[in-house]
Parts: structure tokens; sequence; C-alpha cells
């Protein structure tokens, strides 16, 4: 057998914890672990995953040594990878991320437009904690980190530790990717090979054939055109997803219309429809309420019961699509397989024609060295002035958070395509630096 992997998962209280290590049992045969540490700062809410997961992992593989701690020490000393996704503020913060703009009738989102950018100015300051404990107590480790605001984060890491064994990755993707598949009638979205630019939650595909290089473009479109992404019309829709995620799917069919050369990641809905969308959103109950009474009952739910019951056995707790894209990301690092997966890099002349300090999503081979990036070229004039719109509004919050600038924070509300003036970013701004007056640094 290889190399017997240590991790921890920061973050431990997530909702997404139990099916990450339902994800790294089912796959042990192809990365062996001996060691597996949950690590949060709230011990409460990490203790009910975390006794749930050492019985889970008592039944399944009795050898692998299991911790949980708030400790900084006990969690990231001897480990390979810190596979982050921490959630500062947890979902009280969220609600207001999501409830605040919409008072102004803007969106109210938790990576997009004026929520995002309250979210990035609260997550940058435990991610990059989360990084320095790794480098102070396992030099060596790589970090995984989703993390949200995804892109926010990922700008501050160049910025801050641009020397960091970190790679911020998305999920989204690779969801939107096994609807394709199943558009097509393949199996998986590993039978896909594809071509994807743009930012975190804000890119296009631009072509999408099987494994014997057949073009899958033209019947993902016409579907597209008509469904948006909602499977519905071949009866594969999910049972179990929520209104709001089916509602974002149909919107996929208008934005798609915008370019009907590429597949639109379905978050640009907020960017180029944000009027209908705060138009059927309900203030008094958003995706946060949605995801606490759905969710988060759900897994806290379950893991009550496998503790009370003292087993797993006929959990419904499930392995998540989300963390194969985090297996596959670990073994690419440790066995160096040079895998072909969508990473936020730093441009570098990748898409040629954009700014090359820009934190890009594109296709990367991943090996032992981290991810090197393909080549895009350029880029048409309708997603290079969105994008380039939106990574300034980007890169402004992020100054905002290092140099504590309220006219920066101030600068990337107004720009914001989610924003219609700077009136209402001045209203919005002053009402979440009061709302995330616990989180913020000071800004003067
Ligand atoms: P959650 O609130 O259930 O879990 C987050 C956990 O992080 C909580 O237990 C909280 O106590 C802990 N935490 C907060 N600040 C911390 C800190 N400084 N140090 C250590 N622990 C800390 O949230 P969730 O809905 O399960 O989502 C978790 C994260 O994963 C969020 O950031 C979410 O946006 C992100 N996510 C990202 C992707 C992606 O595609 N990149 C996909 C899914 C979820
Ligand atoms: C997708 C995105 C994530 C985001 C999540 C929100 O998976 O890629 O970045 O956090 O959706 O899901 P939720 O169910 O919490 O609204
Ligand atoms: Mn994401």
């Amino acid at each position: 057998m290889g190399k017997q992997h240590s991790i921890v998962i920061a973050g431990g209280g997530s909702t997404y914890t139990p099916e990450i290590v339902l994800m790294l049992l089912d796959n042990l045969d192809k990365f062996p672990i001996r060691q597996l540490k949950l690590y949060d700062n709230d011990p409460e809410r990490q203790s009910i995953i975390a006794k749930a997961c050492e019985i889970i992992i008592k039944e399944q593989a009795p050898h692998i040594e299991f911790v949980a701690t708030d400790s900084p020490e006990a969690g990231f000393t001897d480990v390979d990878f810190v596979m982050a996704h921490i959630r500062v503020g947890k979902y009280e913060m969220r609600e207001k991320d999501e409830k605040v703009p919409l008072k102004y009738n803007v969106i109210g989102q938790e990576t997009c437009g004026p929520g995002g950018m309250a979210y990035g100015l609260r997550s940058i300051k435990g991610v990059v904690e989360i990084i320095d404990y790794m480098e102070m107590y396992s030099p060596n480790a790589w970090m995984l980190n989703y993390s949200n605001p995804a892109s926010i984060v990922a700008e501050a890491c160049r910025k801050l530790r641009p020397d960091s064994k970190v790679l911020n990755i998305c999920d989204h993707p690779i969801g939107l990717e096994d609807r394709m598949a199943k558009i097509v009638g393949l199996e998986s979205r590993k039978d896909l090979s594809i071509r994807y630019y743009g930012l975190n939650h804000f890119g296009w595909y631009t072509d999408v054939q099987d494994k014997n290089g057949n073009d899958l473009m033209p019947q993902i479109k016409s579907y597209i055109g008509e469904n948006g992404f909602n499977l519905n019309a071949i009866g594969k829709e999910s049972r179990n997803s929520d209104p709001s995620w089916i509602h974002t799917y149909d919107m996929a069919k208008f934005v798609y219309e915008l370019d009907p050369d590429t597949i639109p990641n379905t978050y640009l809905k907020y960017y180029l429809f944000p009027n209908k969308e705060v138009e059927i959103a309900d203030a008094n109950y958003t995706r946060a309420n949605e995801v606490i009474d759905g969710r988060e009952k759900r897994v806290f739910g379950e893991c009550r019961n496998i503790i009370e019951k003292g087993t797993s056995k006929g959990t419904t707790l499930e392995i998540g699509a989300h963390a194969t894209y985090i297996v596959d990301l670990a073994c690419a690092l440790s066995y160096n397989t040079h895998e072909r997966m969508l990473i936020m890099v730093e441009n570098n002349g990748a898409i040629s024609n954009f700014d090359a300090t820009a934190m890009v999503e594109i296709p990367c081979l991943v090996g032992s060295k981290g991810a090197e990036p393909l080549s895009i070229g350029p880029i048409p004039t309708f997603q290079k002035g969105l994008m380039e719109q939106q990574v300034a509004v980007e890169k402004l919050a992020v100054e905002a958070y290092t140099e504590g600038s309220k006219q920066k924070l101030y600068q990337a509300f107004a720009l914001s395509k989610t924003i219609p003036g700077a009136d209402i970013a001045k209203k919005l701004l002053d009402e979440l630096i009061e709302a995330n007056k616990d989180y913020w640094p000071t800004l003067h």
C-alpha cells in the first residue's frame, strides 16, 4: 500500500464534514489514511459532527486515528492536507449578508454582490489564520480551501500569503458538469473533457467533449436553451434539490441567451438579472433560512441519531459529490497524477488579454508541485468586460481589508454590477459595517 495520509478538516463543524468523511472512507484504496482530525473554533458545534464521525470511522476503518479539537497545535501538527471549509460568522451572519442588501432591493447572496463582500471581509482573517497554523505546525502540508467567498479569499491569499501551499477550489463547475453528462446520457462528469474560464462563480464553458473527442456542445446548448440546467425534462432532476436551486437551474437558459457560443456558470444570473432575482426573493426567508431549516437540521439531526444509537447502520448521511473533487485533488498532489482540474490561480498570461494578477478559475494540471495553469488565449469583449469589472470589485474589497480603507470598500460597492448607484452603495456599506463590527477590521 502507498503512503498513509494524515488530514485535518478545518471547519469540522460544517454541514459538509460528514459527507467528506464518508467520501474519504469510500476511497481508502485509492487514498489511504492513517489519521483524520477535525478542527473548529466552535467546539460545541463540532462535537456533534465529531462524535458521529468517530462512530462511523470505528465501524468502517478502525485503524484510522481520529481526533477532534479546537487547539490549533493539536489540529495542525503532523498533517499532509488541510481541507478547509470554514464559515466565519456562521449562518447567523450569512442571514445578514442576504437580508441587509434586500432591504435596498439589491441582491442578497452568500458570495455575490454586497453580501459576498461582507462575507469576504470576515473570511480573510479566518483563512489566513489557518494557513499560518498549517505552516507553523506542518510546513510541508497543502491546504485545499473551499471556504467562501472563494474569489475574494483567493485574491487575499495571493496578496497576503503568495508563497503558501494553498489551492482555492469550488465544487460548482463539477456539479454543472454532472448535469451536462446526464443531459447527453453519460454516466459521470468524468466522461467529459471540458474547457472553461472565468473568475470563481463567474465563468463560461467554451468546449465540452466526450473522451473520444466528439463535440457535445450542440446537444448541451440546445438543452440549456430550452431548460437551463434543470433536469426535469429528462426525468433526472434530484428529489433533494431545494426550490431555490431549481430556480437557479431554470435561470441558466436566460443567461445562456446572452452568449449562445458558451455555456454559463449559473451564478452569472445575479449580475445579469439582478432585478428579477430581487423580485422573487423573500426578504424574510432567504437561502440561509432554507439551509438552517434544511441541510443543517438534517445533518445535525442525523448525527445526533447516530450518537444516540451508537451506530451508523441505516444512516441517511450520504457521500457527497462535492467531496469527490477534494479526494481527486488530494490524490493529484500526493501521487503527482497531473490530473486536469479547475483551480483558482493567478492569471499570469493564461488569459492573454486579461489582468496578469487576477485570480482566475481555469483548467490546470495538478501534480506534486501544485497547479500548472493551461493557456486559454484571448477572450471575447463581453466576457472580458464583465470580468474586468468584477475582478476590480474583488481587488478593491481585498485592498479595503488590507489597508483598513472604507473608501476602497465604498468604491468596490459602487463598482459592483449588483448595486445600482453610489447612493445605495453608501447606505448599504454603512449598514453592513455596523452588522459586521465584531468581524471586520476597523475601516477608516
Ligand atoms: P457551517 O457554518 O455549517 O460550517 C462552518 C464551520 O466553520 C462552523 O462549524 C464554524 O464554527 C467554523 N468556523 C468558523 N470560523 C472558523 C475559524 N476561524 N476557524 C475554525 N473554524 C471556524 O457552513 P457550511 O454551510 O457547511 O459551509 C462551510 C463553508 O464551505 C462555507 O464557507 C461555504 O461557503 C463553503 N462551501 C464552499 C464550496 C465551494 O464551492 N467552494 C461549496 C460548499 C460550501
Ligand atoms: C455551490 C457553490 C458554493 C456555495 C454553495 C451554496 O456549491 O459552489 O460555493 O457555498 O453552492 O450552497 P448552499 O446550499 O449553502 O446555499
Ligand atoms: Mn463555489
